[in-house]
Formats: C-alpha cells, sequence, structure tokens
C-alpha cells in the first residue's frame, strides 16, 4: 500500500492560539480514516489545511503525492470536499447546484450533463435534482454536497461530519453510500464525525485528537483493545474517546469520564 495522505509535525496557529499542535500521521490508499475529537480539538482546521483552504504555520503534507502548500491546484484537483456548515445554495435547483461545480472542476462540456445524472441517481436524488435546494430536507443537501464532491472523481474524498443534525434513516443513507464507495472504488476518505457508531462502521482507522493533538491512532478494534485490556469485548468505541479526551467533558461540565470509568468497570466484573 502506499500512502495517499502524508502528514508531518503539521501546525496551526490563529494569534497565540495552537489550534493544530505538531500533528503527523499517514493514510493509505483506499482507507477510511476517522478524525475523532471533542469541539475544539482541530479537526476542522485539520481538514481545511490538507484541502488547501488554510496554510499550515508549520510543517508539511501531501495529498495524492502534492504539496498542500507548494501545489494547492494540484492538490485541489484530487479532492472532493463537504464541510462542516451546509453549502448548497438553495436558491437553486439541485441540478443547477452541481453545474457549478461541474464548471469549476472544468469538467468537459460534453460530459457535464451525463456525470450529473450519474452522481444525482448515485445519492438517489434524480427526480429531485429538478427542484429549488431551499426545498430539500437537511439530508438531501447532505447527499447533494456528497455529489458535489464526487462529481470530477476525486482521490481522496474530505467529509467534515457529514451527518451532523441528520435523522437515523437520512443518515444511513450517507453511510450506505460511503460504505458503496469504500467497497466499490479505491478512493480514499478522511472524515470527522462525533458519532461513535459513524467511527466504528466506516473506519478502518481513527486518530482522536484533543486540544490539537493526536492522542491515539489505531484500528477502532486496537484501540479498543489498548483501553479495555482483557475486558475488550464489552469495551466500546465511546469508552475509547472519553479515556484519551475525557477532560474535554469534565471541564465542560459533569463527570462523563468517572460515569463511565465506573461503568466499564463495572461490565469487566461481570
Ligand atoms: N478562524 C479562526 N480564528 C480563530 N480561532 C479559530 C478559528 N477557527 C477555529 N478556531 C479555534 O481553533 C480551535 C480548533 O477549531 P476547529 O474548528 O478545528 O475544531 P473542531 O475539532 O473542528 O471542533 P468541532 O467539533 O466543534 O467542529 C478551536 O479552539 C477554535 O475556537
Ligand atoms: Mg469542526
Amino acid at each position: 500500500m502506499t500512502a495517499i495522505i502524508e502528514v508531518n509535525d503539521l501546525v496551526k496557529k490563529y494569534g497565540e492560539h495552537l489550534a493544530v499542535n505538531d500533528i503527523s500521521f499517514t493514510v493509505e490508499r483506499g482507507e477510511v480514516f476517522g478524525l475523532l475529537g471533542p469541539n475544539g480539538a482541530g479537526k476542522s482546521t485539520t481538514i481545511k489545511m490538507l484541502t488547501t483552504l488554510l496554510t499550515p504555520t508549520a510543517g508539511v503534507a501531501s495529498v495524492n503525492g502534492f504539496d498542500i502548500v507548494r501545489q494547492t491546484n494540484q492538490v485541489r484537483h484530487s479532492i472532493g470536499y463537504v464541510p462542516q456548515a451546509l453549502s448548497a445554495d438553495g436558491n437553486l435547483t439541485g441540478y443547477e447546484n452541481l453545474l457549478i461545480f461541474a464548471k469549476l472542476y472544468d469538467l468537459p462540456r460534453d460530459i457535464r450533463k451525463p456525470r450529473i445524472a450519474e452522481v444525482l441517481e448515485y445519492v438517489g436524488l434524480s427526480e429531485a435534482g429538478k427542484q429549488l435546494v431551499r426545498n430539500y430536507s437537511g439530508g438531501m443537501i447532505r447527499r447533494l454536497e456528497v455529489a458535489q464532491a464526487l462529481l470530477h472523481q476525486p482521490r481522496v474524498l474530505f467529509l467534515d461530519e457529514p451527518t451532523v443534525g441528520l435523522d437515523p434513516i437520512a443518515r444511513q443513507a450517507i453511510w450506505d453510500h460511503l460504505m458503496q464507495l469504500r467497497t466499490e472504488s479505491d478512493m480514499t476518505i478522511l472524515l470527522t464525525t462525533h458519532s461513535m457508531e459513524e467511527a466504528d462502521s466506516l473506519c478502518t482507522r481513527i486518530g482522536i485528537m484533543h486540544r490539537g493533538k493526536i492522542v491515539a491512532m489505531g484500528t477502532p478494534d486496537e484501540l479498543k483493545k489498548i483501553v479495555g485490556g482483557s475486558a475488550t469485548g464489552t469495551t466500546t468505541l465511546n469508552d475509547v474517546f472519553v479515556y484519551y479526551a475525557g477532560d474535554a467533558l469534565e471541564s465542560s461540565g459533569g463527570s462523563y469520564r468517572e460515569t463511565s470509568r465506573t461503568r466499564r468497570a463495572a461490565r469487566r466484573l461481570g
């Protein structure tokens, strides 16, 4: 396998605030890599640097073999990006939204229409494509944005909280699409999420971020093993998250970490 994302000692400062504090990791082609972490951990900032929207303060990184600072155009051609905040234009139809991106991505004129039809069909919006996006549900908008990010068949797809705010059925639809991408193509996916269930079922590997650092990394099972010890069978990804980032939850009120530890101990004891 070859690394398609390589991150070395990446740093981002906003003024004096170290939002991303010297992180390093690699993602192999075809992986679904999940960045987890409490609010403010630095996940979106990391994605924004890797998608060339923010310039790093220090460190180097490459995506699809291209340097994110010196080869921004090549990086942009290699990637699709679904931002954390909903980004589709409500005053346009789904089709028109896609057409803008088709032009932006420089898709040859003669393949724009068939390619748009293809991605609309893929996310189940063939009919809805003719309607104004302002009449879409949150789930439909998210699916449209995934379609948008897939238009130019990117090598790497970045998704910042792809299912936040979606009902369980809409969320399942997004998961199904991502699972399908994972099995049918060698596209690499980097996503962030606050849903442990999502991370557990979609991700081949996970990095847990906390206060700008990556504090743990591994497959979901590896992480559960580290945290759960002999009680691996009953350890959940939620336990892992709380173990590594629980003090952030504590400082935001409550003793979630303690509660979870007690519960885990109770399970361990039978
Ligand atoms: N444009 C900005 N200017 C100043 N500080 C910022 C800016 N964007 C983010 N930050 C700060 O940087 C830190 C990391 O923010 P970031 O958005 O990367 O976190 P996150 O892990 O994506 O959080 P969330 O789960 O809430 O989306 C936070 O403390 C945030 O307040
Ligand atoms: Mg974020």
